[in-house]
């Protein structure tokens, strides 16, 4: 049977996993990167996590003190990136990831090599160059999986903001809003490459599970943008949690979001429907 959904890998017979980090810009190249990692064993768990100084300076412990240590770890604050627990052996996620520098020779089947065939040139950023994000980061023996596992999936779960913003363009928008998807270049040429792309990275919320509880707090929908990505994230999250969220845009008058009243839009449609 193919395996499609991540997060349900049978660790039957297995007894050993690694930790896989996707570096901030190898989100965007998610669906290549993923391919590979599946190509050496199931996913186990994944989780979109907001990176603060104290876990990168942690996760990033044995650099300490390098002249360059400021620079790898300045440029993890304050983004997103998707910690996974795959069921390998790390040697053999390390071999298809390729050495630390993307320029590598020996890069050339590599997903850090993706970076020097996936990025024109003048469009590289340079942390691309400076090899701080060659994409992806896995745990290099048993003992470090063991401890980066436990870092980065028993982070206690942040409370639900008044707004997930599933925008991949910045907003300004002022107050309790998270944007995992910013800074993301999808693919729009692909539908179901897109589609798995997206409903990947939405699953791997760490508020997911709570939201379809009764009761629980749930965020207002920030949409605006790719219309593809926006529909497909919208109906991801309601019928994954069966929760009729409230869809917000911003409001270019004022910079503030507003809700859209679908109230009022479903009343006009069944009005309509009943005139027929
Ligand atoms: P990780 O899987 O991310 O740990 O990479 P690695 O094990 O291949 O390399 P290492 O642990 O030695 O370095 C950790 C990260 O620091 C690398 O992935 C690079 O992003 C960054 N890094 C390593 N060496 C240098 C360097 O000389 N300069 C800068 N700016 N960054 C470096
Ligand atoms: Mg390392």
């Amino acid at each position: 049977m193919v395996k499609t959904w991540l997060n349900s890998g049978s660790r039957e017979g297995v007894n050993t996993s690694t930790f896989v980090m996707v570096k901030p810009r190898g989100l965007t190249h998610w669906p290549l990167i993923k391919k590979r990692i599946e190509a050496t064993g199931p996913i186990a768990r994944t989780r979109l996590v907001f990176v603060t100084r104290e876990l990168i300076e942690q996760h990033y412990v044995e650099h300490t003190g390098k002249e360059w240590f400021a620079q790898l770890t300045d440029y993890f604050v304050g983004r997103y990136v998707l910690a996974i627990e795959v069921l390998a052996a790390p040697g053999v996620i390390r071999n298809i990831m390729g050495p630390t520098n993307p320029q590598d020779p020996e890069n050339k089947n590599t997903i850090r090599g993706l970076v020097n065939s996936l990025t024109p040139d003048d469009t590289t950023p340079l942390a691309y160059t400076k090899g701080i994000d060659n994409l992806i980061h896995g745990a290099d023996s048993e003992e470090a999986a063991r401890r980066e596992i436990d870092l980065w999936f028993n982070l206690p779960i942040p409370p639900t903001p008044a707004y997930l913003c599933l925008m991949n363009r910045k907003v300004a928008l002022k107050g309790d809003c998270v944007s995992p998807l910013i800074g993301i270049d999808f693919d729009l040429s692909n539908s179901m490459l897109l589609a798995s792309h997206i409903t990947d990275l939405l699953e791997a919320l760490p508020w997911n599970g709570q939201w379809s509880q009764n009761g629980a707090k749930i965020p207002a929908l920030l949409v605006g943008g790719v219309p593809a990505l926006q529909i497909i994230a919208v109906q991801y999250l309601t019928t994954l949690t069966g929760k009729s969220f409230e869809i917000c845009w911003i409001d270019q008058t004022d910079g503030s979001p507003k809700t859209v009243k679908l109230q009022s839009v479903k009343k006009r449609a069944r009005r309509h429907r009943d005139d027929l």
